[in-house]
């Protein structure tokens, strides 16, 4: 039997795939998150949502899904997603981002289903000549992250133009932050935020700062923090702006300002109320010195407008959801 209309959402349960499913939730679509565990929490799957555990590489499990669920847009999260890591072992991120979206492409032309939303990336840029970094700015990126998820927003051009698959490419920058119940745990956790937070938590003794050589105010890299929040709302204009039948289109989501990593610590310092420790360690491989968006397209296409734009407002979210949660899903 095929089951109501719902919106797949691949790698749902994990960190921003969690919270845009539940956000989906509360606007009344029925969901669906597929999710292979590998880095995602089945307890991050929103009640509500029907779980489907597969992985996209397998392209048959896919077919499955699409005749199982009657699939009206597919909002495709899931993805290795870890710059330094990419750098060492690009394999899987070509395998899962590029070819696992392919299959999930052929899934949707092989089944009729033509709307998608896809969870790209500032780090298709890679070193910005200009910043704020609009969406036509040239695109070079630096490490093989960037790379596969510029390589999928291409493949995706190509899929439009001959199978009318209509699309959003949303390019987030820095996502960070919580909401009560759902926050940030990855294992191996590398991300900045998270690592401040739980160095305050005394969960590490201190906080790596990775190179303050780079050609900035400070030295340390600068990045445009994005409360995970404002992308999840994102993803609801992205998908009635699809139902207007517009779209084929990429988006850059940031708020517009960017934080040196020291001016990050510093301002949790002052949020946590603990004296975190840092230490400046080398440089990072594959970082870009600056990342800061220019996000007025989606602001003027989309409507999208940031709710939690401030940094303190970001890790205030941050550290209450790691301390309720300090084991993260596990407890
Ligand atoms: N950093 C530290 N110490 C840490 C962790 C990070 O100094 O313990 C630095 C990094 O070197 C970088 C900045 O803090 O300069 C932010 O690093 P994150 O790991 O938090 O985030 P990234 O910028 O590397 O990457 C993240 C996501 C990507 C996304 C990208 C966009 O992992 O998926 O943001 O910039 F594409």
């Amino acid at each position: 039997m095929i089951a109501e209309a719902h919106i797949l959402v691949t790698g749902g349960a994990g960190y921003i795939g969690s919270v845009v499913a539940e956000e989906l939730l509360k606007e009344d679509y029925g969901v669906a998150v597929l999710d292979n565990l590998q880095q995602g929490h089945k307890r991050a799957v929103p009640a509500g949502a029907d779980f489907i555990l597969a992985d996209i590489c397998d392209a048959e499990a896919l077919e499955k899904v699409f005749g199982q669920f009657k699939i009206e847009a597919v909002v495709h999260i899931a993805a290795e997603a870890l710059v330094a890591h990419s750098m060492t072992d690009p394999k899987p991120y070509f395998q899962n981002n590029v070819v696992g979206g392919i299959n999930l492409l052929n899934a949707m032309v092989n089944k009729g289903a033509s709307k998608l939303i896809f969870s790209s990336t500032c780090a298709v840029y890679g070193e910005p000549q200009v910043i704020p970094i609009r969406e036509e700015h040239s695109k070079n990126p630096v490490n093989a992250y960037g790379e596969s998820k510029l390589a999928f927003e291409r493949i995706l051009e190509w899929y439009g133009r001959a199978y009318g698959l209509q699309y959003v490419s949303l390019r987030y920058f820095n996502a960070a932050g919580a909401n009560k119940h759902l926050g940030e745990d990855h294992n191996p956790e590398t991300h900045l935020i998270p690592n401040i937070i739980k160095v305050a938590l005394g969960l590490g003794d201190h906080v790596p700062i990775f190179g303050t050589d780079y050609p900035t105010k400070d030295g340390s890299c600068i990045r445009d923090y994005i409360h995970v929040l404002d992308i999840a709302k994102a993803h609801i204009l992205a998908l009635q702006h699809l139902e207007r039948n517009e779209g084929n289109k990429a988006y850059n989501l940031g708020n517009g300002e960017g934080y040196s990593v020291l001016e990050v610590v510093e301002t949790a310092r002052k949020v946590t109320g603990v004296d975190i420790p840092a230490i400046v360690r080398p440089r990072r491989a594959g970082d870009p010195a600056v990342l800061v968006a220019g996000s007025e397209l989606a602001k003027a296409e989309l409507g999208w407008q940031s709710a939690f734009p401030s940094l303190e407002s970001i890790l205030e979210s941050a550290w209450r959801w790691h301390r309720d949660h300090p084991q993260g899903y596990n407890k």
